[in-house]
């Protein structure tokens, strides 16, 4: 018999388990070196989350900043179909600061921790395990005098011993807790382990069915999909998960990864998601362009390659059928090629059309800001395929307020003369302009930006992609900085390649300089 259609589709029908997907994308993911992200940048990327669907967004940590705590306000007031939660160590400031941030969301969720291994007791929080238990208590009563949906994490669950783990999740369920995670905060388990853990939990914890299980796995050891599939074959039924694995260390599991685990064999984990898995490129795209770090070309789900058939006997096979290689299709998860979206001759009518296509809904300064770049981009370039236009909308709407700004630049390079750049900027709102020299028309830029803001930051990585093909397309330039340890990212594109690295440069500063006046992430 020729198949025609992926075994799944003609399986008879069979009661699925509906699994709820946490994304940590804007928290643990946020928290990680290079991957900081301004208030409208987060934003936006909750909005794009709950395009995808996702049931719960972890939208920060509140008390870490002051920053962070504006971003899950604003994120909680904004998003209308997911539930959005905010980070609170096991004390009531924590605990109070998260709801401050998170009330007035339509569906706002607490999400408290704390360790529970014997290695942190000792080593990290010098408590007792009575100690830690009673504060798990506390932190569950503390946070359901706020509302009624409160989910426990055991902090290094992995390491803890299971006995005190289970009293622990037992008390804190006990206490009001209706979601209990049980991360592997190191990345250290191996999923056969990991899923006999989540089976003790459901046989050991007396009212575990009053909560749901959750699972919080790190990739250190590159196994964080396979544990979260494990644990969900042993009972659990919340994922965290972050987009393209952004994470402490090694990141997260990745959203992505286990998703398309549960949609393409559905069949044999019998879980399924509320995604709508043809907005996963996009989300991913979208991480990527706002901070400037992209993902490898062979990632699972999201690479360039991952959809890209190279050898002779699987593109013989795929012509002939394309189950032959292709477990899920391409535009499952929403990749597709370059599409032509707008021309020189398009209006603003149009353009607004098409942003609101890809659900944006902008301000009319914003989208005269986009018009006028998308005008002088149609100018040089004959055609804007939707990668042009998402590029324009993230250079523009997603912005910070800069405390740098271009206002001109001139560049002067060739064989013969010495490469000089003249800049003109505004810094925190006064005009300064300056000239300097240097090895190439890029350095010559940005020594003399490095002079006009007087940055100590150091350059450890330029590099220059094209968005889409031919030589008229936008180049897309990304660099990464160190100023006093801290490590940031800068992207800027253009189709002048000088514009886009300068652009980048100052991107990258105006990052550092929004690092600094919010100086999170040392909390956890
Ligand atoms: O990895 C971890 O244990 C965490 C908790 C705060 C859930 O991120
Ligand atoms: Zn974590």
């Amino acid at each position: 018999m020729k198949l025609t259609s992926i075994q799944k589709d003609n399986l008879p029908a069979i009661h699925m388990e509906k699994l709820k997907i946490f994304d940590t994308t804007l928290r643990d993911g946020e928290q990680s070196p290079g991957f900081s992200m301004n208030i409208a940048e987060k934003l936006r990327m909750a909005k794009q989350l709950e395009m995808l669907g996702v049931d719960i967004i972890e939208a920060g940590f509140p008390i870490a900043s002051k920053g962070d705590f504006e971003a899950v306000k604003l994120i909680a007031e904004s998003i209308k179909r997911s539930q959005v939660t905010g980070l609170a160590r096991a004390n009531d400031n924590d605990i109070d600061r998260a709801w401050e941030a998170i009330k007035g969301a339509y569906s706002p969720r607490i999400h408290t921790f704390i360790s529970t291994s014997d290695i942190h007791l000792t080593h990290q929080l010098r408590k007792s395990r009575q100690e830690v238990l009673d504060m798990a208590v506390a932190a569950v009563k503390r946070s359901k005098s706020h509302t009624e949906n409160v989910e426990f994490s055991a902090m290094d669950a992995t390491r803890s011993d299971r006995e005190y783990l289970s009293q622990v999740i037992e008390a804190a369920i006990d206490a009001g807790a209706t979601t209990v995670n049980i991360p592997d905060t190191v990345g250290y388990a191996i999923p056969h382990e990991f899923g006999n853990l989540i089976k003790y939990i459901t046989q050991n914890v007396p009212n575990i069915d009053k909560a749901v299980i959750s699972v919080h796995c790190h990739n250190d050891l590159g196994l964080a999909t396979a544990n979260s599939i494990a644990a969900v074959l042993n009972g659990a039924r919340q994922i965290e998960c972050a987009i393209n694995g952004i994470g402490e260390r090694a990141g997260n599991t990745s959203l992505e990864e286990v998703v398309m685990t549960l949609y393409t064999r559905k069949d044999y984990v019998n879980a399924e998601t509320n995604l709508n898995t043809t907005e996963i490129y996009k989300t991913s795209r979208l991480l990527t362009r706002i901070t400037g770090v992209g993902v490898q070309p062979n990632k699972a789900i999201v690479g360039s390659n991952a959809f890209a058939h190279e050898s002779g006997i699987h593109t013989d096979g795929l012509l002939k059928d394309k189950i032959t290689y292709e477990i899920m299709t391409p535009e499952s998860v929403g990749v597709k090629k370059s599409i032509l979206v707008l021309g020189k001759h398009s209006g603003r009518h149009a353009l607004k059309e098409e942003l609101k296509t890809r659900g944006y809904e902008l301000s009319d300064e914003h989208l005269n800001k986009i018009f006028e770049r998308f005008k002088e981009l149609a100018d040089k370039k004959k055609n804007i395929f939707d990668e042009d236009v998402e590029t324009i909308v993230a250079e523009i709407v997603l912005r910070a307020p800069d405390r740098y700004k271009l206002i001109n630049l001139n560049v002067i390079s060739g064989s013969f003369d010495m490469p000089t750049a003249t800049v003109q900027m505004e810094v925190e709102g006064e005009q300064i302009k300056d000239v300097g020299t240097g090895d190439g028309p890029v350095d010559a830029a940005f020594k003399t930006i490095a002079k006009i803001t007087g940055t100590q930051s150091k350059l450890l990585k330029y590099s220059v992609d094209s968005i889409t093909g031919g030589t008229d397309a936008q180049g897309e330039v990304t660099v990464r900085l160190e100023e006093n340890d801290k490590e940031i990212v800068g992207r800027g594109a253009h189709n002048d390649i000088i514009m886009a690295s300068v652009l980048a440069y100052i991107n990258a500063l105006n990052r550092l300089a929004y690092l600094k006046q919010n100086p999170l992430k040392t909390l956890l």
